[in-house]
């Protein structure tokens, strides 16, 4: 069809008048952002390591969502003061119940089989009633996320079976997912329109907020020991360039503790800008991709990591301290700190020049990348978060470090000494 740009149906009156519409996208703002709490606090409570990865993969796709709407929701005669409410006690409460999840397999549940899924249908109805015409902007922006949200409730019922399957739990999440559909039917689902009644549920788990766990978590079944020191591979190569090599690539595969760490940061900061949040959801996803840089390159080698001791340093050391600090920590004193030679340019020359691997070049050209965007976020919110300037904030970066690095020597002559005491 040459004619309207190839858009369908131009004559057919849409269900969403302006002020409906914004009412919806801004409970479909209101979700994305609550999922993106939601599985910033679980991040370094859940057990499975691919579930993890996951979280991080789909909270940053859950802040880009958010990101859109709340443009669109501006575009509709809506001012920006609504984009900080709570657009539905009801829905609050789905959500305060959803954070309230006791293992993996709840979680999942709670993500993939409850709220995601209705979300997605809620999308594709919204995307099939909307003038074509008028509401082009809002129909371009939730395909996009109903693309990534196809993906993740693919690998989510994967996830689910596996979970279901593994022995693991005895029970099987069905009290926690008829609650949940409980919680959304009051609030007569995603976009309200589904007839509600004037009885609010009760608050069932949510009495108490939740907390994120002092110590981060590694599956007790399938992985080593959590530990504060670097334990590299089980075999250490002769050659020393293929053993700096390997060390490399195992620092890359660790770096799921500093996912953790901004997931702390990301959680229990409040009242920052939209443009926080978002930022750090980025930042997150992509020390969740360091640490699967360092995965990919170890399998590629067939070097099994999974049964090595897990190193959770950045986030277990760090959890005392308050999110300004935790952030300066990682930010400043480590990211900025590697922007210094050789630093992150030593190591992707390392990995080209000297150790010759394609493969973990590759991924240090685009390591280095990323912290150079690291340690600009860094410079970006720090000041804000401790309210000083950044010759102040690299300050406190540095006691932070010191006293970081103490813990960590420590650990690893505990370390070195029970490896001697062994051999
Ligand atoms: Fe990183
Ligand atoms: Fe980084």
């Amino acid at each position: 069809m040459l004619s309207y740009a190839g858009i369908k149906n131009p004559y057919a009156i849409g269900t969403y008048g302006v002020e409906k519409n914004a009412k919806a996208l801004q409970r479909y703002r209101f979700i994305h952002e609550s999922l993106l709490r939601i599985a910033a606090g679980h991040l370094p409570a859940r057990e499975n390591w691919d579930l993890k990865v996951a979280l991080g993969k789909h909270l940053y796709e859950d802040a880009e969502a958010a990101d859109r709407l709340r443009v669109r929701i501006t575009e509709l005669r809506t001012s920006s003061a609504v984009l900080n409410h709570e657009p539905d006690a009801a829905l609050s409460l789905l959500m305060e119940e959803l954070i309230q999840a006791r293992n993996d397999l709840e979680l999942a549940i709670g993500i993939y089989e409850v709220v995601k899924p209705a979300l997605l249908q809620v999308y594709r109805n919204h995307l099939a009633t909307t003038q074509q015409i008028v509401d082009q902007p809002t129909i371009r922006l939730l395909r996009t996320v109903v693309l990534d949200l196809e993906e993740q409730l693919a690998w989510g019922q994967e996830m689910i079976g596996h979970l279901q399957s593994s022995g693991i739990y005895d029970d099987q999440g069905g009290e926690f997912k008829a609650r949940l559909t409980g919680f959304l039917q009051a609030a007569g689902g995603i976009d309200g329109s589904q007839p509600k009644t004037a009885a609010l549920p009760h608050r069932w788990r949510s009495q108490q907020p939740y907390t994120l766990p002092l110590r981060s978590v590694r599956d007790p079944r399938n992985m080593g020991p959590a530990t504060w020191a670097r334990t590299s591979v089980a075999v250490a190569p002769d050659d020393p360039v293929r053993q700096k090599l390997f060390d490399k690539m195992r620092v890359r595969q660790e770096e799921m503790t500093a996912a953790e760490l901004i997931a702390a940061v990301l959680f229990s900061q409040k009242n920052m800008p939209w443009e926080f949040y978002r930022d750090l959801a980025r930042h997150l996803w992509d020390e969740v991709r360091h640490a699967l840089f360092g995965q990919a390159a170890l399998e590629s080698e067939g070097v099994d990591w999974m049964s090595r001791p897990q190193y959770t340093s950045d986030y277990d050391v760090n959890a005392p301290k308050i999110p300004g600090a935790q952030y300066a920590w990682l930010s400043i004193g480590i990211e900025e700190g590697a922007m210094k030679r050789p630093g992150k340019a030593g190591e992707y020359e390392f990995c080209r020049d000297e150790a010759k691997h394609p493969l973990m070049a590759q991924f240090q050209d685009y390591d280095w990348a990323d912290e150079v965007v690291h340690a600009n976020l860094g410079r970006k919110w720090t000041t804000d978060l401790i309210g000083e300037d950044i010759g102040f904030v690299r300050e406190i970066a540095k006691q932070e470090l010191d006293h970081f690095w103490k813990e960590v020597r420590e650990a690893e002559r505990q370390w070195k000494e029970r490896e001697e005491s062994i051999s």
